[in-house]
């Protein structure tokens, strides 16, 4: 099937995630293999955003892909009550990874599953019903995850379920809170104190952050901040359910983001790139005395997919191959690396106004002439329309969107491969640059 055959007859027969599908231009992907896709006529395009930063490993890795053809002839599927190898070894291999006593897992087919099973594991193990959760976030697309998420694509979706309370972040964009980071976390705590005091905290069962946002910004927590967090929510017996579907599996330079605070939340959840997204998978994670409690109690919950083998298997191909190559402590040292590439193109191009990253999860704000944010908040620019055609044209793969541009490669990426794109970031914000400052 050529390119035009492949876009005519998906856009006639399928809808697009978060769009009209009259005005999706979907990019034809065949094949694809480390950090590259290929397209039906051959032409090559550098994934620089892990497809949904989610292919971690890169591309159809050999062993990954060896390993599943192996599950296919162990057992592909059995009912989530059965006990597997798969099950028995994933359970015991993410114990021992995860710090603390993260020992229990729930697995679900992917990020909104676990987010929705996370809520339901802190409501029938506290009592209590309301979910805080942060304005500038996204934590799924099903209807409760709709509503814990903070950014416009809940608008379409609302209302939902009452007990969903938002609140702002400690953000880097609206300096009120204090400029230093310090004084980010203090006035943020503090106006989170007052927000649980007026909700009632006996009705609040959790609070969900992204430890690291994605989508919404690339925002790593100020210094002090999920220290501070822990200990606020503790002294009202408030669960922290830290979402690490996008910032888990050593996207920020550790296996979960929440290790750079030296945290330990009381339930985690966790997808993308636990399988480096070769199948869909998620899991909730939960201390042991939450895992306890559901001894005893009935675990309110059950997917037909829960457990799956086959994408139990490929979970555990793909911890092997991010045991045997590194990849957490590569994506600490080659977030290096692209934090250097990213600093020089933010020096060198006026329309590029701040950039922020964390291991090898990056984003570029992009400016207009007056200094401001050149799409503002949820809005569009014809420089940055411009910018993802231009990327398309040169054959690069990364998100656009609204002022801001990502940097999410593989964390296998090589060092060349990372100056190839960053190449192409750097002459396409010389044509941002032309547009906006001429
Ligand atoms: C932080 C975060 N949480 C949850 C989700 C939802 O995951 P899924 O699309 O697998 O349902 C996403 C997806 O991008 C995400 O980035």
């Amino acid at each position: 099937m050529d390119s035009q055959q492949m876009i005519d007859l998906c856009k006639r027969h399928t809808l697009f995630n978060w769009a009209a599908v009259g005005t999706v231009s979907p990019l034809p992907i065949a094949r694809a293999e480390g950090v590259w896709l290929y397209q039906p006529d051959g032409k090559r395009i550098l994934d620089f955003n892990s497809q949904l930063m989610s292919v971690n490993i890169g591309h159809s890795h050999p062993k990954v892909v060896q390993a599943m053809k192996d599950a296919c002839d162990d057992l592909i599927y059995a009912f989530p009550g059965a006990a597997t190898r798969a099950r028995a070894e994933l359970g015991a291999k993410l114990a021992e990874m995860m710090p603390g006593d993260l020992n229990t897992f729930f697995f679900t087919l992917g990020g909104a599953e676990a987010n929705e099973n996370a809520v339901k594991l802190a409501r029938q193990y506290s009592g209590r019903n309301k979910v805080l959760s942060r304005y500038r976030s996204y934590h799924g697309a099903t209807n409760l995850t709709m509503q814990m998420t903070g950014d416009p694509r809940r608008w379409a979706n609302e209302p939902g379920a009452p007990g969903f309370i938002r609140v702002l972040d400690p953000s880097p964009y609206d300096f009120s809170f204090g400029e230093d980071e310090a004084s980010k976390t203090e006035n943020n705590l503090r106006y989170l104190r007052e927000v649980i005091e007026m909700e009632g905290s006996h009705t609040i069962a959790a609070m969900i952050i992204e430890t690291v946002t994605g989508t919404n910004g690339v925002l790593p927590p100020p210094a002090g901040y999920l220290q501070g967090l822990r200990a606020l929510l503790d002294e009202y017996g408030i669960l922290l359910i830290c979402d690490e579907v996008m910032a888990g599996w050593g996207r920020t330079g550790k296996l979960m983001a929440f290790e750079h605070g030296d945290i330990v939340p009381d339930i985690v959840s966790m997808a993308k790139g636990m399988t480096s997204s070769y199948i869909p998978l998620g899991a909730v994670a939960m201390r042991d005395p939450i895992a306890r409690h559901f001894q005893e109690n009935v675990f309110w919950g059950g997917l037909t997919y829960n457990s799956h083998p086959l994408s139990l298997n490929t979970a555990l191909a793909v911890i092997r191959v991010f045991e045997e190559e590194g990849l957490v402590e590569r994506s600490a040292a080659m977030g290096q690396v692209m934090r250097a590439h990213m600093q020089r193109l933010t020096d060198a191009h006026p329309c590029v106004q701040a950039f922020r990253s964390i291991g090898m999860f990056g984003m570029f704000d992009l400016q207009g002439a007056d200094g401001k944010l050149i799409a503002g908040f949820n809005g569009s620019h014809p420089a940055m329309k411009d910018l993802g055609a231009f990327f398309q044209d040169e054959g690069l793969f990364t998100f656009v969107r609204w002022s801001h541009v990502m940097s999410n490669p593989p964390l296998t990426i090589s060092a060349d491969e990372l100056a190839y794109g960053m190449d192409i970031l750097d002459r396409g914000f010389s044509l941002v640059d032309e547009a906006v400052f001429g």
